[in-house]
C-alpha cells in the first residue's frame, strides 16, 4: 500500500484521491490470474490469504479451479452489486470481500483504512470525492496534437488507417 500511496502522491494525488479513485473498482470484473495468488498456495502456513473472508475464498477457488486453461476466467470486483457504481466495494472491504490484493490491503493500512471507513459509510462522500478526483484524473497529462489524442472509443483510435 505504501507504493500505491507514492505513486499516486508522486503524480500529485493525495491518499483520500487514490482510495476515492479505486472505488471504481465497485464496477467490472478481474481474470483469476490477478488475484489466483491470493487464494492458491498463499504461504507455508495457510493456502488461502487470511485478510479474505474464508467462505468468498472457497467460492474464488472454484470458479477459478481451471484458470491456467481457462485464462479468460474471471469474478466481479464487487461481488454484491457488480453493475451498479455505488459504495458497496468500501463495505465489501470492511467484510473481507475485497478481490485484489490491492484492495483488501486499504483496509489494513492505517493511512488509507479511515477512507475506506469514510467511504463506506457514507455513499454521498464518496460521489462528491470520486467526482473531484476522477475530474483531476481526466485532465492529468492529457496528450494533444501530434503527441496522441483523447480517444472517441477507448480501444481504437480516432481515425482508423486503412
Ligand atoms: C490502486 C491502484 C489500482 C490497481 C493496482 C488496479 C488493478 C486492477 C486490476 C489488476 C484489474 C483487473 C484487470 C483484468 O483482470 O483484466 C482492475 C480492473 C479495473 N480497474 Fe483497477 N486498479 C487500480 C486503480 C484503478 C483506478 C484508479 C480506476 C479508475 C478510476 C480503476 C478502474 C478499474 C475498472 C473499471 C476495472 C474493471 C475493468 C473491466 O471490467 O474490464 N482501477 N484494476
Amino acid at each position: 500500500m505504501s507504493e500505491i500511496i507514492s505513486l499516486f502522491s508522486e503524480k500529485g494525488f493525495s491518499v483520500e484521491e487514490m482510495v476515492a479513485l479505486t472505488g471504481a473498482h465497485t464496477i467490472g470484473f478481474s481474470h483469476c490470474k490477478e488475484f489466483a495468488d491470493r487464494i492458491f498456495n498463499y504461504s507455508k502456513t495457510s493456502e488461502v490469504d487470511p485478510t479474505l473472508n474464508p467462505v468468498y475464498a472457497q467460492g474464488l477457488r472454484k470458479l477459478c479451479e481451471n484458470y491456467t486453461k481457462s485464462p479468460e476466467m474471471s469474478a466481479f470486483n464487487d461481488v454484491f452489486t457488480p453493475g451498479k457504481f455505488d459504495n458497496m466495494y468500501f463495505k465489501n472491504l470492511q467484510r473481507g470481500l475485497g478481490l485484489l490484493m490491492s484492495d483488501q490491503a486499504m483496509m489494513t493500512d492505517n493511512n488509507t483504512r479511515p477512507f475506506v471507513d469514510l467511504f463506506a459509510a457514507n455513499q454521498t462522500a464518496f460521489f462528491d470525492a470520486f467526482a473531484r478526483s476522477i475530474e483531476k484524473l481526466s485532465v492529468y497529462k492529457v496528450k494533444g496534437g501530434k503527441y496522441g489524442e483523447v480517444r472517441r472509443k477507448c480501444d481504437q483510435f480516432n481515425i482508423v488507417q486503412t
